[in-house]
């Protein structure tokens, strides 16, 4: 077992990012190999706030390595309000061998972590959506034969996803770019610690106001909604702030001829990202959702599973990954 929880791509050493993206793509090669790793363990699944992928990717991927899932509505829980953190924790790993977590504090993942004995898996903060970064590079990897080196522009606001972006992108040795408004930058600690992990592995990290520079011969495109989850009361104002980092096909334009378009999904089709884009041969999108499936069914099973992994083997795959 690499680590106990999955709250951070931060948490992890490059090598074991690289394992984690072999370890999918074996499982997602040779899936039926590993329909029983699981058997019998079911993960919790907490969402405070709505899911497409999330839950079914998690949903179908517990199932297809042998376990159960518990489907727990924002309604049911209500984190912290009917029940503390604390006392949702110690009844959960009395119950269930994992819990995801979809919330907004992301605190409360962290809490919860330190609270219960088995693994917590972050499926979504507002500061940080790790799994998804994941698939972004699996996806990337799958595409462009490495992630090394790779100009990856994020042009939007600097949320979640984008911090996620960066730090794997850090992990990784890419060249994250990240254009927002004035005012919507990732957050200063996010960009630290980027650059920092980044002089270990090659990677960069630039935050700009200029969606040209930072889509100019980039090999990934990525974007996402304006206004997250939570901040539906903004969207109407962010819309006129935003409109000049749409990714249209004038901006796409400037990326590299074989570049590729990201989302983490749901798009706003019109407002982040016209139809011309979404729907063009360089988007891949659907394989990058995906991905989430087999991404996380290499999580699930480093955590959950009862026999620990050698550091020697990781190595081993890792090294085979050339990611
Ligand atoms: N990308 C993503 O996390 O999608 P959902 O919000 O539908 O889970
Ligand atoms: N930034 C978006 C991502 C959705 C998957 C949100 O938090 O709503």
């Amino acid at each position: 077992m690499i680590a106990k929880d999955f709250l951070s791509i931060k948490d992890f050493t490059p090598l074991e990012i690289r394992f984690l993206l072999a370890l999918a793509r074996q499982i997602k090669a040779n899936p039926s190999t590993y329909s029983e790793a699981l058997k019998g363990k079911t993960l919790a699944l907490i969402f405070e706030k709505p899911s497409l992928r999330t839950r079914v990717s998690f949903d179908v991927g517990i199932h297809q390595l042998g376990g159960f899932s518990l489907y727990l509505s924002p309604a049911e829980i209500n984190l912290g309000k009917r029940e503390s953190v604390y006392d949702v924790a110690k009844n959960l790993e009395r119950m269930v061998q994992g819990i995801m977590i979809r919330t907004f504090a992301h605190r409360i993942v962290e809490d919860m972590a330190a609270y219960a004995a088995i693994p917590i898996i972050n499926g979504l903060t507002d500061y940080s959506h790790p799994c998804q970064a994941m698939a972004d590079y699996l996806t990337m990897w799958e595409i462009k034969g490495k992630v090394a080196g790779l100009k990856v522009a994020f042009i939007g606001d600097g949320n979640n996803v984008a911090h996620s972006l960066m730090f794997a992108g850090a992990q990784l040795g890419a060249d994250v770019w990240v254009a927002t408004p004035p005012g919507y930058e990732p957050k200063a600690d996010a960009a630290e610690w980027a650059r920092e992990r980044g002089r270990e592995t090659g990677g960069t990290c630039t935050v700009t106001h200029d969606p040209v520079q930072a889509a100019s011969g980039a090999d990934v495109i990525y974007t996402d909604v304006w206004a997250s989850m939570g901040q539906e009361a903004e969207a109407e104002a962010r819309r006129a702030v935003f409109l000049p980092y749409q990714v249209n096909a004038k901006l796409f334009g400037w990326a590299k001829r074989d570049a590729i378009f990201l989302h983490c999904l749901p798009a706003h089709r019109g407002d982040e990202v016209t139809n011309e884009v979404i729907d063009s041969p360089g988007s891949v999108v659907y394989q990058e959702a995906e991905n989430r499936l087999h991404v996380q069914k290499a999580i699930m099973l480093e955590l959950m599973k009862d026999a620990a992994v050698e550091l020697p083997e990781l190595a081993r795959v890792a090294e085979l990954a050339r990611v």
